[in-house]
Protein backbone atom coordinates (compact mmCIF):
# COMPACT_ATOMS: atom_id res chain seq x y z
CA UNK A 1 0.00 0.00 0.00
CA UNK A 2 2.58 2.25 0.03
CA UNK A 3 2.35 2.93 -3.42
CA UNK A 4 -0.99 4.40 -3.14
CA UNK A 5 -1.78 7.31 -5.35
CA UNK A 6 -0.99 10.52 -4.38
CA UNK A 7 -4.41 11.50 -3.88
CA UNK A 8 -4.98 9.03 -1.30
CA UNK A 9 -2.64 10.53 1.41
CA UNK A 10 -3.54 13.65 0.23
CA UNK A 11 -7.32 12.93 1.50
CA UNK A 12 -6.64 11.13 4.37
CA UNK A 13 -6.16 13.94 6.33
CA UNK A 14 -7.80 16.62 4.34
CA UNK A 15 -7.31 20.33 5.12
CA UNK A 16 -9.66 21.89 2.65
CA UNK A 17 -13.30 22.10 4.04
CA UNK A 18 -14.56 20.40 1.10
CA UNK A 19 -12.60 17.31 1.38
CA UNK A 20 -13.43 16.86 5.18
CA UNK A 21 -17.33 16.56 4.76
CA UNK A 22 -16.57 14.17 2.43
CA UNK A 23 -14.74 12.17 4.17
CA UNK A 24 -17.39 12.29 6.95
CA UNK A 25 -16.58 15.10 9.04
CA UNK A 26 -19.11 17.19 10.49
CA UNK A 27 -17.86 21.42 10.80
CA UNK A 28 -19.07 24.00 12.74
CA UNK A 29 -19.58 26.04 9.11
CA UNK A 30 -20.67 23.54 5.76
CA UNK A 31 -18.61 24.06 2.84
CA UNK A 32 -20.67 25.48 0.46
CA UNK A 33 -20.65 25.87 -3.85
CA UNK A 34 -23.64 25.71 -5.83
CA UNK A 35 -24.39 23.51 -9.41
CA UNK A 36 -24.22 25.91 -12.51
CA UNK A 37 -22.27 28.57 -10.28
CA UNK A 38 -20.34 29.82 -13.30
CA UNK A 39 -23.41 30.91 -16.02
CA UNK A 40 -25.54 33.50 -17.06
CA UNK A 41 -26.48 35.25 -13.82
CA UNK A 42 -23.26 36.51 -13.62
CA UNK A 43 -22.71 39.98 -15.83
CA UNK A 44 -19.06 38.67 -16.23
CA UNK A 45 -19.63 35.30 -17.58
CA UNK A 46 -22.10 37.15 -20.37
CA UNK A 47 -19.63 39.19 -21.41
CA UNK A 48 -17.03 36.14 -21.80
CA UNK A 49 -20.09 33.96 -23.42
CA UNK A 50 -20.00 36.85 -26.45
CA UNK A 51 -16.41 36.48 -27.23
CA UNK A 52 -16.83 32.67 -28.04
CA UNK A 53 -17.82 31.60 -31.21
CA UNK A 54 -20.22 29.46 -29.28
CA UNK A 55 -20.94 27.81 -26.27
CA UNK A 56 -19.10 24.55 -27.08
CA UNK A 57 -16.42 26.90 -28.14
CA UNK A 58 -16.34 27.93 -24.64
CA UNK A 59 -16.22 24.70 -23.20
CA UNK A 60 -13.49 23.47 -25.23
CA UNK A 61 -10.99 26.38 -25.14
CA UNK A 62 -9.01 26.52 -22.12
CA UNK A 63 -8.90 30.18 -22.09
CA UNK A 64 -12.40 30.57 -21.76
CA UNK A 65 -13.05 27.30 -19.47
CA UNK A 66 -10.78 28.20 -16.93
CA UNK A 67 -11.91 31.96 -16.95
CA UNK A 68 -15.61 30.93 -16.55
CA UNK A 69 -14.42 28.31 -13.88
CA UNK A 70 -12.83 30.74 -11.79
CA UNK A 71 -15.23 33.52 -11.99
CA UNK A 72 -17.93 32.79 -9.70
CA UNK A 73 -14.34 31.72 -7.48
CA UNK A 74 -13.81 35.63 -7.09
CA UNK A 75 -16.70 36.94 -6.91
CA UNK A 76 -17.97 34.79 -4.02
CA UNK A 77 -15.13 32.48 -2.76
CA UNK A 78 -17.37 29.16 -3.14
CA UNK A 79 -15.30 26.68 -1.39
CA UNK A 80 -15.25 24.37 -4.23
CA UNK A 81 -15.00 25.37 -7.47
CA UNK A 82 -16.74 22.91 -10.35
CA UNK A 83 -14.70 22.60 -14.27
CA UNK A 84 -16.47 25.13 -16.35
CA UNK A 85 -18.11 22.43 -19.55
CA UNK A 86 -20.87 20.38 -20.45
CA UNK A 87 -22.09 16.65 -19.74
CA UNK A 88 -22.98 16.95 -23.52
CA UNK A 89 -19.16 17.06 -24.20
CA UNK A 90 -19.17 12.94 -24.01
CA UNK A 91 -21.79 12.29 -26.63
CA UNK A 92 -19.53 15.08 -29.11
CA UNK A 93 -16.60 13.14 -28.07
CA UNK A 94 -18.35 9.54 -29.35
CA UNK A 95 -18.70 11.26 -32.60
CA UNK A 96 -22.74 12.02 -32.00
CA UNK A 97 -23.58 15.83 -34.16
CA UNK A 98 -24.35 18.54 -31.02
CA UNK A 99 -24.85 21.93 -31.31
CA UNK A 100 -26.29 24.51 -28.85
CA UNK A 101 -29.29 27.05 -30.29
CA UNK A 102 -29.52 30.62 -28.41
CA UNK A 103 -33.34 29.95 -26.65
CA UNK A 104 -33.45 26.52 -27.48
CA UNK A 105 -30.91 24.97 -25.18
CA UNK A 106 -28.72 22.09 -26.73
CA UNK A 107 -29.63 19.81 -29.76
CA UNK A 108 -28.22 16.91 -31.25
CA UNK A 109 -28.89 14.10 -33.97
CA UNK A 110 -30.61 11.41 -32.53
CA UNK A 111 -29.87 8.23 -32.27
CA UNK A 112 -33.12 6.51 -33.69
CA UNK A 113 -32.51 2.48 -33.80
CA UNK A 114 -29.80 0.42 -32.36
CA UNK A 115 -27.49 0.23 -35.93
CA UNK A 116 -26.75 4.24 -35.01
CA UNK A 117 -25.02 3.11 -32.22
CA UNK A 118 -22.21 1.99 -35.10
CA UNK A 119 -21.83 5.54 -35.46
CA UNK A 120 -20.28 6.09 -32.34
CA UNK A 121 -16.73 5.29 -31.40
CA UNK A 122 -14.66 5.92 -28.16
CA UNK A 123 -11.22 6.11 -30.39
CA UNK A 124 -11.03 9.72 -30.22
CA UNK A 125 -12.94 10.40 -26.84
CA UNK A 126 -9.45 11.68 -25.31
CA UNK A 127 -8.29 13.40 -28.22
CA UNK A 128 -11.33 15.41 -28.66
CA UNK A 129 -11.47 16.13 -25.18
CA UNK A 130 -8.31 17.00 -24.72
CA UNK A 131 -8.61 21.04 -24.12
CA UNK A 132 -11.15 19.86 -21.13
CA UNK A 133 -8.43 18.09 -19.37
CA UNK A 134 -5.86 20.87 -20.05
CA UNK A 135 -8.42 23.11 -18.33
CA UNK A 136 -8.57 20.80 -15.07
CA UNK A 137 -4.71 21.18 -15.47
CA UNK A 138 -4.67 24.68 -15.37
CA UNK A 139 -7.48 25.09 -13.09
CA UNK A 140 -5.50 22.73 -10.56
CA UNK A 141 -2.75 25.21 -10.11
CA UNK A 142 -4.86 28.63 -10.55
CA UNK A 143 -7.22 27.81 -7.65
CA UNK A 144 -6.59 29.44 -4.60
CA UNK A 145 -5.06 26.86 -2.40
CA UNK A 146 -8.34 26.19 -0.06
CA UNK A 147 -10.95 25.72 -2.75
CA UNK A 148 -11.22 22.26 -4.08
CA UNK A 149 -11.41 21.41 -7.66
CA UNK A 150 -14.35 19.13 -9.09
CA UNK A 151 -14.57 17.62 -12.30
CA UNK A 152 -18.04 16.51 -13.56
CA UNK A 153 -19.70 14.20 -15.88
CA UNK A 154 -23.31 12.99 -16.82
CA UNK A 155 -24.59 9.99 -15.77
CA UNK A 156 -25.09 7.08 -18.63
CA UNK A 157 -29.11 8.13 -18.18
CA UNK A 158 -28.83 11.72 -18.26
CA UNK A 159 -26.58 11.57 -21.19
CA UNK A 160 -28.27 8.53 -23.06
CA UNK A 161 -31.77 10.51 -22.37
CA UNK A 162 -30.22 13.82 -24.64
CA UNK A 163 -28.47 11.38 -27.29
CA UNK A 164 -32.02 9.68 -27.86
CA UNK A 165 -34.43 12.33 -27.69
CA UNK A 166 -32.31 14.82 -29.64
CA UNK A 167 -32.05 17.51 -26.98
CA UNK A 168 -34.14 18.32 -23.90
CA UNK A 169 -37.56 16.33 -23.20
CA UNK A 170 -40.65 16.74 -20.86
CA UNK A 171 -41.96 13.17 -21.31
CA UNK A 172 -38.80 11.36 -22.02
CA UNK A 173 -40.50 8.90 -24.75
CA UNK A 174 -37.79 8.15 -27.28
CA UNK A 175 -35.77 7.15 -24.08
CA UNK A 176 -38.42 4.86 -22.61
CA UNK A 177 -39.33 3.24 -26.03
CA UNK A 178 -35.92 2.17 -26.06
CA UNK A 179 -35.55 1.09 -22.49
CA UNK A 180 -39.05 -1.05 -22.65
CA UNK A 181 -38.85 -2.16 -26.78
CA UNK A 182 -35.26 -2.52 -27.43
CA UNK A 183 -34.00 -3.13 -24.06
CA UNK A 184 -30.68 -4.44 -25.63
CA UNK A 185 -29.91 -1.75 -27.68
CA UNK A 186 -30.62 0.91 -24.52
CA UNK A 187 -27.99 -1.48 -22.77
CA UNK A 188 -25.50 -1.16 -25.08
CA UNK A 189 -26.07 2.61 -25.42
CA UNK A 190 -26.03 2.34 -21.67
CA UNK A 191 -22.57 0.35 -21.46
CA UNK A 192 -20.76 2.00 -23.76
CA UNK A 193 -21.59 5.50 -21.54
CA UNK A 194 -20.48 3.55 -18.47
CA UNK A 195 -17.07 2.98 -20.28
CA UNK A 196 -16.48 6.02 -21.93
CA UNK A 197 -17.71 8.30 -18.81
CA UNK A 198 -15.47 6.33 -16.56
CA UNK A 199 -12.10 7.11 -18.85
CA UNK A 200 -13.48 10.44 -19.12
CA UNK A 201 -13.89 10.90 -15.20
CA UNK A 202 -9.98 9.52 -14.57
CA UNK A 203 -8.34 11.26 -17.04
CA UNK A 204 -9.94 14.44 -15.30
CA UNK A 205 -8.89 13.27 -11.72
CA UNK A 206 -5.33 12.72 -13.49
CA UNK A 207 -5.27 15.60 -14.74
CA UNK A 208 -6.40 17.28 -11.05
CA UNK A 209 -9.73 16.71 -10.06
CA UNK A 210 -9.73 16.61 -6.59
CA UNK A 211 -13.28 15.26 -6.47
CA UNK A 212 -15.99 14.22 -9.09
CA UNK A 213 -19.77 14.58 -9.18
CA UNK A 214 -22.06 12.21 -11.23
CA UNK A 215 -25.26 13.92 -12.57
CA UNK A 216 -28.35 12.27 -12.88
CA UNK A 217 -30.30 15.23 -13.81
CA UNK A 218 -33.71 13.01 -15.13
CA UNK A 219 -33.47 9.92 -12.74
CA UNK A 220 -36.88 10.91 -11.42
CA UNK A 221 -38.81 9.49 -14.65
CA UNK A 222 -38.82 6.12 -14.09
CA UNK A 223 -40.32 3.23 -12.05
CA UNK A 224 -38.61 1.46 -9.36
CA UNK A 225 -37.40 -1.13 -11.77
CA UNK A 226 -36.22 0.98 -14.23
CA UNK A 227 -34.79 2.97 -12.67
CA UNK A 228 -32.58 0.65 -10.83
CA UNK A 229 -31.88 -0.91 -14.11
CA UNK A 230 -30.95 2.52 -16.38
CA UNK A 231 -29.18 4.82 -13.29
CA UNK A 232 -28.68 3.33 -10.10
CA UNK A 233 -26.66 0.33 -11.69
CA UNK A 234 -24.62 2.27 -14.54
CA UNK A 235 -23.25 4.71 -11.59
CA UNK A 236 -22.56 1.96 -9.25
CA UNK A 237 -20.41 0.32 -11.95
CA UNK A 238 -19.03 3.44 -12.70
CA UNK A 239 -18.38 4.63 -9.01
CA UNK A 240 -16.65 0.98 -8.63
CA UNK A 241 -14.27 1.63 -11.49
CA UNK A 242 -13.27 4.98 -9.99
CA UNK A 243 -12.60 3.58 -6.76
CA UNK A 244 -10.69 0.64 -7.70
CA UNK A 245 -8.39 3.19 -10.22
CA UNK A 246 -8.55 5.87 -8.15
CA UNK A 247 -9.12 5.07 -4.82
CA UNK A 248 -9.12 8.12 -2.17
CA UNK A 249 -11.03 10.83 -4.73
CA UNK A 250 -14.42 11.18 -3.03
CA UNK A 251 -17.16 10.81 -5.80
CA UNK A 252 -20.58 13.05 -5.04
CA UNK A 253 -23.60 11.47 -6.75
CA UNK A 254 -26.83 13.72 -7.94
CA UNK A 255 -29.85 11.22 -8.52
CA UNK A 256 -32.22 14.04 -8.74
CA UNK A 257 -36.17 13.04 -8.80
CA UNK A 258 -35.06 9.58 -6.56
CA UNK A 259 -37.35 10.00 -4.45
CA UNK A 260 -37.67 6.97 -1.28
CA UNK A 261 -35.00 5.27 -3.69
CA UNK A 262 -32.43 7.83 -2.39
CA UNK A 263 -32.24 5.39 0.64
CA UNK A 264 -31.06 2.25 -1.74
CA UNK A 265 -28.50 5.07 -3.48
CA UNK A 266 -27.34 5.80 -0.14
CA UNK A 267 -26.67 2.16 0.88
CA UNK A 268 -25.27 0.85 -2.15
CA UNK A 269 -24.24 3.50 -4.98
CA UNK A 270 -20.73 3.03 -2.96
CA UNK A 271 -20.68 7.47 -3.44
CA UNK A 272 -19.03 9.58 -0.80
CA UNK A 273 -21.92 11.68 -0.78
CA UNK A 274 -25.59 12.26 -2.24
CA UNK A 275 -26.58 15.12 -3.93
CA UNK A 276 -30.12 15.57 -2.89
CA UNK A 277 -33.02 17.53 -5.26
CA UNK A 278 -34.83 20.07 -3.59
CA UNK A 279 -37.87 18.16 -2.90
CA UNK A 280 -36.09 15.70 -0.66
CA UNK A 281 -37.57 15.62 2.86
CA UNK A 282 -34.78 17.25 5.43
CA UNK A 283 -36.04 15.76 8.52
CA UNK A 284 -35.66 12.13 6.55
CA UNK A 285 -32.71 13.47 4.73
CA UNK A 286 -30.80 13.91 8.31
CA UNK A 287 -32.08 10.20 10.01
CA UNK A 288 -32.00 8.18 7.18
CA UNK A 289 -29.44 9.64 4.99
CA UNK A 290 -27.02 11.46 7.18
CA UNK A 291 -25.72 8.82 9.72
CA UNK A 292 -24.48 6.65 6.62
CA UNK A 293 -23.13 9.41 3.72
CA UNK A 294 -22.71 13.09 3.40
CA UNK A 295 -25.28 14.69 2.11
CA UNK A 296 -25.16 18.21 -0.38
CA UNK A 297 -28.30 20.23 -1.28
CA UNK A 298 -30.72 21.05 -1.42
CA UNK A 299 -31.87 24.43 -1.44
CA UNK A 300 -34.45 25.42 -3.86
CA UNK A 301 -33.04 27.66 -6.96
CA UNK A 302 -36.46 30.03 -7.16
CA UNK A 303 -35.78 30.90 -3.34
CA UNK A 304 -32.18 32.57 -4.79
CA UNK A 305 -34.08 34.40 -7.21
CA UNK A 306 -36.92 35.47 -4.30
CA UNK A 307 -34.53 36.33 -1.91
CA UNK A 308 -35.63 38.35 1.35
CA UNK A 309 -37.14 36.24 3.99
CA UNK A 310 -38.17 33.29 1.71
CA UNK A 311 -34.68 32.79 0.96
CA UNK A 312 -33.07 33.19 5.22
CA UNK A 313 -35.90 30.97 6.41
CA UNK A 314 -34.62 27.73 3.54
CA UNK A 315 -31.19 28.49 4.33
CA UNK A 316 -31.95 28.23 8.22
CA UNK A 317 -33.97 25.41 8.15
CA UNK A 318 -31.07 23.57 5.82
CA UNK A 319 -28.36 24.42 8.16
CA UNK A 320 -30.14 23.36 11.17
CA UNK A 321 -31.77 20.07 9.74
CA UNK A 322 -28.64 18.92 8.42
CA UNK A 323 -25.58 21.25 9.78
CA UNK A 324 -25.14 18.67 12.22
CA UNK A 325 -23.84 15.87 10.09
CA UNK A 326 -21.54 15.79 7.54
CA UNK A 327 -22.95 18.40 4.72
CA UNK A 328 -22.29 20.53 1.42
CA UNK A 329 -24.66 22.94 1.30
CA UNK A 330 -25.32 23.46 -2.21
CA UNK A 331 -28.92 24.19 -4.09
CA UNK A 332 -31.06 21.37 -4.97
CA UNK A 333 -30.57 22.25 -9.04
CA UNK A 334 -28.80 24.52 -10.87
CA UNK A 335 -28.61 27.87 -10.23
CA UNK A 336 -31.18 29.86 -12.94
CA UNK A 337 -30.26 32.87 -15.13
CA UNK A 338 -32.84 35.22 -13.67
CA UNK A 339 -30.65 34.90 -10.01
CA UNK A 340 -29.27 38.36 -8.55
CA UNK A 341 -25.74 37.67 -8.08
CA UNK A 342 -26.55 40.04 -4.59
CA UNK A 343 -28.79 36.93 -3.19
CA UNK A 344 -26.29 34.59 -3.71
CA UNK A 345 -23.80 37.00 -1.66
CA UNK A 346 -26.44 37.46 1.39
CA UNK A 347 -27.16 33.71 1.01
CA UNK A 348 -23.47 33.20 1.85
CA UNK A 349 -23.02 35.57 4.39
CA UNK A 350 -25.84 34.14 6.26
CA UNK A 351 -24.07 30.65 5.73
CA UNK A 352 -20.81 31.90 7.13
CA UNK A 353 -22.55 33.15 10.44
CA UNK A 354 -23.71 30.21 11.80
CA UNK A 355 -22.16 28.46 13.72
CA UNK A 356 -24.14 24.76 14.75
O1 LIG B 1 -20.98 26.03 -13.19
C1 LIG B 1 -21.14 24.83 -13.41
O2 LIG B 1 -21.94 24.11 -12.76
C2 LIG B 1 -20.24 24.14 -14.43
C3 LIG B 1 -20.73 23.99 -15.73
C4 LIG B 1 -21.95 23.14 -16.10
C5 LIG B 1 -22.75 23.49 -17.22
N1 LIG B 1 -23.63 22.47 -17.45
C6 LIG B 1 -22.60 24.71 -18.02
C7 LIG B 1 -23.69 25.17 -18.92
C8 LIG B 1 -22.44 21.93 -15.60
C9 LIG B 1 -22.00 21.14 -14.36
C10 LIG B 1 -23.50 21.51 -16.46
C11 LIG B 1 -24.23 20.25 -16.29
C12 LIG B 1 -25.38 19.95 -17.18
N2 LIG B 1 -25.54 20.28 -18.50
C13 LIG B 1 -26.48 19.15 -16.78
C14 LIG B 1 -26.65 18.49 -15.43
C15 LIG B 1 -27.08 19.44 -14.37
C16 LIG B 1 -28.49 19.98 -14.53
O3 LIG B 1 -28.60 21.21 -14.60
O4 LIG B 1 -29.43 19.18 -14.54
C17 LIG B 1 -27.35 19.07 -17.88
C18 LIG B 1 -28.68 18.34 -17.92
C19 LIG B 1 -26.74 19.78 -18.97
C20 LIG B 1 -27.25 19.92 -20.38
C21 LIG B 1 -27.47 21.34 -20.73
N3 LIG B 1 -26.48 22.26 -20.97
C22 LIG B 1 -28.72 21.99 -20.91
C23 LIG B 1 -30.08 21.34 -20.72
C24 LIG B 1 -28.45 23.30 -21.24
C25 LIG B 1 -29.45 24.36 -21.64
C26 LIG B 1 -30.12 24.95 -20.45
C27 LIG B 1 -29.40 26.15 -20.03
O5 LIG B 1 -29.22 26.31 -18.80
O6 LIG B 1 -29.05 26.94 -20.90
C28 LIG B 1 -27.03 23.48 -21.23
C29 LIG B 1 -26.27 24.71 -21.51
C30 LIG B 1 -25.32 25.19 -20.47
N4 LIG B 1 -24.48 24.38 -19.73
C31 LIG B 1 -25.08 26.55 -20.09
C32 LIG B 1 -24.06 26.54 -19.13
C33 LIG B 1 -23.42 27.71 -18.46
C34 LIG B 1 -25.77 27.76 -20.70
C35 LIG B 1 -25.32 27.92 -22.13
C36 LIG B 1 -25.01 29.32 -22.54
O7 LIG B 1 -24.26 30.05 -21.89
O8 LIG B 1 -25.53 29.68 -23.61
Amino acid sequence: MNQAPKTVAATRHPTKKMLRALAGERQQRPPVWLMRQAGRYLPEYRELRAKAKGFLDLCYTPDFAVEATLQPIRRFGFDAAILFSDILVVPHALGQKVWFEEGHGPRLEALEQPGDLARLSKNRLHGALAPVYETVRRLSRELPAETTLIGFAGAPWTVASYMLEGGSSKDFAAGKRWAYGLPEGMQSLIDLLVEATGDYLIAQIDAGAEVVQIFDSWAGVWPERHLRRWCLEPTRALVGRIKVERPGVPVIVFPRGAGLLYQTYAEACGADALGLDTTVPLGWAQQVLQPRICVQGNLDPQLLVVGGQALRQGVAEILSLLGGGPFVFNLGHGIVPETPPEHVAEMLAQIRAWHG
